[in-house]
């Protein structure tokens, strides 16, 4: 069983997401589907995919204008998030800290969070890729909270490039980080790759030892390019 992920970013519609959901009926698969897709699209309930959002609030309530809290995401049948998207990173300037404070918010109301971590061309350049995986996973999974989450490599470089790391590199990365993951006494946590992710290399990169799935931006806006995902294992 594989964990095929996709990210909507700030793509789709209500009807889209609902012509995705009839097309999954089609297909016979036993790997979890999760799709994260904008607020407004939460509230949608299949049997066969799992509806998840793409960011969470770091407090509970109040004076907060804008801001979507865990409980919301819950209210509105979400039962995953992702936390700490490069873009969000990037474009919001989150933190691990920050990133640490949503996902512990997550698992406080019952949401699973998927982790993000991955470094920029600047870091792989410099040869930075493990410190900075190594202090992503440190800094920004609550390991304190005993709870389910899901961690994704993205090497933020390959993110909607057409670019992916070798399925050497991806190996070694992930071997890394099922490493530290189990010095961190979350041995079993799953770990997707992501990052230009389609139909021709999915089932390939899937084969690599401790890649239990992947999250897929682009490719998995459209049926004819996500289920071919979800298919090819
Ligand atoms: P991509 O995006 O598949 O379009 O590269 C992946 C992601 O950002 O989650």
């Amino acid at each position: 069983m594989k964990i095929i992920t996709g990210n909507w970013k700030m793509n789709g519609s209500v009807a889209e997401l609902e012509i995705m959901i009839n097309a999954m009926q089609s297909i016979n698969t036993k790997n979890k589907v999760i799709i994260c897709v904008p607020f407004t699209m939460l509230g949608k309930k299949s049997d066969k995919i799992s509806i998840g959002a793409q960011d969470v609030s770091s407090h509970e309530n109040g004076a907060y204008t804008g801001e979507v809290s865990a409980k919301m995401l819950m209210d509105a049948n979400a039962e995953y998030v992702i936390v700490g998207h490069s873009e969000r990173r990037q474009y919001h300037s989150e933190t691990n800290d920050t990133v640490k404070q949503k996902a512990k918010c997550a698992i406080e109301s019952g949401l699973i969070p998927i982790i993000c971590i991955g470094e920029t061309m600047e870091e792989k350049q410099a040869g930075k890729t493990m410190k900075i995986i190594e202090s992503g996973l440190r800094e920004s999974i609550p390991a304190d909270v005993k709870a389910d989450v899901i961690v994704a490599y993205e090497p933020r470089w390959a993110i909607g490039a057409d670019l992916t790391p070798t399925i050497d590199e991806i190996s070694k990365t992930h071997t890394f980080i099922a490493n530290i993951l189990e010095n961190m006494g979350l041995t079993g946590t799953p770990i997707l790759y992501g990052a230009s992710v389609n139909g021709s290399n999915a089932a390939e990169i899937m084969s690599i030892p401790n890649v239990d799935g992947v999250l897929v931006g682009g490719a998995s806006l459209k049926p004819d390019n996500f289920l071919p995902i979800i298919e090819s294992v």
